[in-house]
């Protein structure tokens, strides 16, 4: 079961509280202005459990921060490759983070600009999956990503950089989890979906114990794929509640066959459907994203 503890109870409501001015809101004026560039926020949308939302979430949440005004980069770091072509890319070799990942090039040349203002996207390819055993074999092998993500983060080119994890918690989610300051766990509204969240639960303390990444915290769970008509949706929507409190967004995503469709078309659903409830969903789970992180 996820238990947290209560430093990390202290720490994120002291992220709240204090939130990273935006560069805007640092200019003092025409004349001065104070020239500091904010680092990009990394939210990792992750949980090691297999169908649970995390891609649909992550092409949603991103296409929805963009609408909302914010500059985002959309990492897919799955070798499944699904957030790509949920954009309408091809699965293109060559094209992915895995030879930045490994020392050879710079990250920065795999963004792609999507059909999106404001949205760009770094694609995954199904060879990513080497990528895991390669890393492992090299030095700083848990580093890896927050090194070549670095320069991307202080040029102060993105607000977001949403990450869409692999369903495992291998030497990839690692190095995502090392790169990110901020979590979003999707939890589906099913029998077993608290037994999905156990494991990074553990690996939230070990990132702090070891240091490897101790600002890690948990933006948020969030129900997906919630069908009303059933008892059991409702009871596993109120255990979470129980169990995480306040941490469990407001916002609960539907299961709608929209949702379902809108990737085999390559759209984020508020391109797709703009006046289903599934968008307006994704829409009110960003407002509240927003609202957390006070951005
Ligand atoms: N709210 C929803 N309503 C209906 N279908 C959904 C919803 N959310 C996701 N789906 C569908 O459920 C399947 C799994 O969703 P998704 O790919 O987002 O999960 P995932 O956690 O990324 O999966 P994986 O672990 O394989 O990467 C997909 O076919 C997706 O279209
Ligand atoms: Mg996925």
């Amino acid at each position: 079961m996820w238990q947290f503890d209560s430093h990390a109870n202290k720490t994120f409501g002291k992220r709240f509280k204090n939130p990273v001015p935006d560069s805007e809101s640092l200019a003092l004026g025409s004349a001065v202005s104070l020239n500091l560039r904010v680092p990009s926020s990394v939210l990792a949308i992750a949980n090691q459990k297999g169908g649970v939302g995390k891609t649909t979430t992550s092409v949603n949440l991103a296409a929805c921060l963009a609408v909302a005004e914010k500059r985002v980069l959309l990492m897919d770091l799955d070798p499944q490759a699904n957030a790509t072509s949920g954009f309408g890319f091809e699965k293109v070799e060559g094209a992915s983070s895995y030879r930045p990942l490994l020392g050879e090039g710079d990250l920065a040349e795999k963004i792609q600009r999507t059909a999106y203002d404001r949205l760009d996207l770094i694609p995954s390819e199904p060879d990513m999956c080497g990528a895991e055993i390669e890393i492992s074999r090299m030095e700083d092998h848990v580093m890896r990503l927050r090194t070549a993500l670095k320069p991307i983060r202080d040029a102060d080119r993105y607000d977001f950089i949403i990450i869409d994890c692999p369903p495992a918690l291998g030497i990839l989610t690692l190095n995502i989890f090392a790169a990110s300051d901020w979590l979003l766990v999707p939890l589906q509204c099913e029998y077993y979906s608290l037994e999905g969240v156990s494991m990074i639960s553990r690996i939230l303390n070990q990132l702090k114990e070891t240091g490897v990444n101790p600002n890690l915290e948990l933006l948020g769970v969030v129900m997906t794929m919630f069908d009303g008509r059933t008892r059991l949706a409702q009871q596993v929507v109120a255990e979470v509640r129980n169990h995480f409190g306040d941490r469990v967004f407001d916002t609960v995503i539907p299961r709608t066959t929209r949702l379902a469709e809108a990737p085999s078309f390559g759209k984020p659903i508020i391109y797709y459907d703009k006046y289903s409830v599934g968008a307006a969903a994704y829409e009110v789970l960003t407002q509240e994203v927003l609202s957390r992180l006070k951005a």
